[in-house]
C-alpha cells in the first residue's frame, strides 16, 4: 500500500473552487443526503452541522430533503464560502442555511448541533484526529453523524485509473485535485484506528464503492 501524500488543507485557489463548484456531483451528493435519511429516518428536524461544506451543494440538498432542518455549513476557504453564499441565495435557502468561513479546529457553536455531516473533508487534514475530536465537541451526545470520504488506492497507477474512469471529461484542475485527493485519502483500517483512538467505535465504517468509505452512527 502506498503511503499517504498530503495535499493542501484548504482549497483556496479561486480556479479550483470554481471548477469544483461547476462539476457535476449530483449522484454523489444526493446519494449522501439520501443515505443520511436512510440511516437516520427519525431525524426530521434540528440543527445540522456540515463540516467542509465547500460550494454548498450538500447543505442545499439537505434542507430540501429534510424540511424541518437547518444547516450550518463551515469551510475554511473564503473562495468556497463565497460560492456557497451565491448558491444558497440562488436556491432561496438563506433562511435555513448559515455559512461560516472558519477552520473546524477553532470552530465554536453557541449550542451544540443535533447532527453532523461531512463529505470529502477528512483527507485534507494533516492530522485526522482533529476532525473526530472537533466533531465530538460540536454535537450533542447521541447525535447522528454521517461522514464520507475517498479511499486511498493501492498505487499511483490505480489512482490515475480511477481519475480516468470517473473524471475523464473534467477540467485539468479538477482531475489534478481528484488525483491528489486520492493520494491523500485514508484506508478503511486507518479510519477505523482513528475512531478507536477517540473512543468513537460505535460509529461504523463501510466501504460503499470502489473509491468511498462512509462512517455513520451516533456520537457519544
Ligand atoms: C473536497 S471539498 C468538499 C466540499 C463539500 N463537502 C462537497 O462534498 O461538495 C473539501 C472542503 O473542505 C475544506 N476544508 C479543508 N480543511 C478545512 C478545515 N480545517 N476546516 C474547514 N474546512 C476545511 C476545503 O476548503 C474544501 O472546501
Amino acid at each position: 500500500m502506498m503511503p499517504r501524500i498530503l495535499e493542501p488543507e484548504v482549497m483556496d485557489e479561486e480556479e479550483q473552487c470554481l471548477a469544483y463548484a461547476q462539476a457535476d456531483f449530483e449522484e454523489e451528493n444526493q446519494g449522501f443526503v439520501d443515505r443520511f435519511r436512510e440511516y437516520f429516518p427519525d431525524l426530521t428536524a434540528g440543527h445540522v452541522l456540515d463540516l467542509g461544506c465547500g460550494p454548498g451543494d450538500i447543505p442545499i440538498r439537505f434542507v430540501r430533503a429534510l424540511s424541518g432542518c437547518r444547516v450550518t455549513g463551515v469551510d475554511a476557504s473564503p473562495a468556497m464560502i463565497r460560492l456557497a453564499e451565491e448558491a444558497v441565495r440562488k436556491a432561496g435557502c438563506v433562511d435555513r442555511i448559515t455559512l461560516r468561513c472558519e477552520r473546524l479546529q477553532s470552530l465554536a457553536l453557541s449550542e451544540p448541533a443535533d447532527a453532523a455531516i461531512s463529505n470529502s473533508l477528512l483527507h485534507h487534514l494533516p492530522n485526522p484526529l482533529q476532525f473526530w475530536y472537533g466533531l465530538k465537541k460540536l454535537v450533542k451526545p447521541g447525535s447522528y453523524v454521517l461522514v464520507m470520504d475517498l479511499l486511498r488506492p493501492e498505487s499511483p497507477e490505480e489512482a490515475q485509473a480511477i481519475v480516468d474512469c470517473y473524471a475523464a471529461d473534467e477540467p485539468a484542475i479538477l482531475r489534478r485535485d481528484f488525483y491528489n485527493s486520492l493520494l491523500a485519502a485514508f484506508t478503511e483500517d486507518e479510519v477505523a484506528a482513528q475512531l478507536a483512538e477517540l473512543n468513537l467505535s460505535r460509529l461504523l465504517i463501510d466501504v460503499v464503492d470502489d473509491r468511498h468509505w462512509v462512517v455513520g452512527g451516533r456520537i457519544y
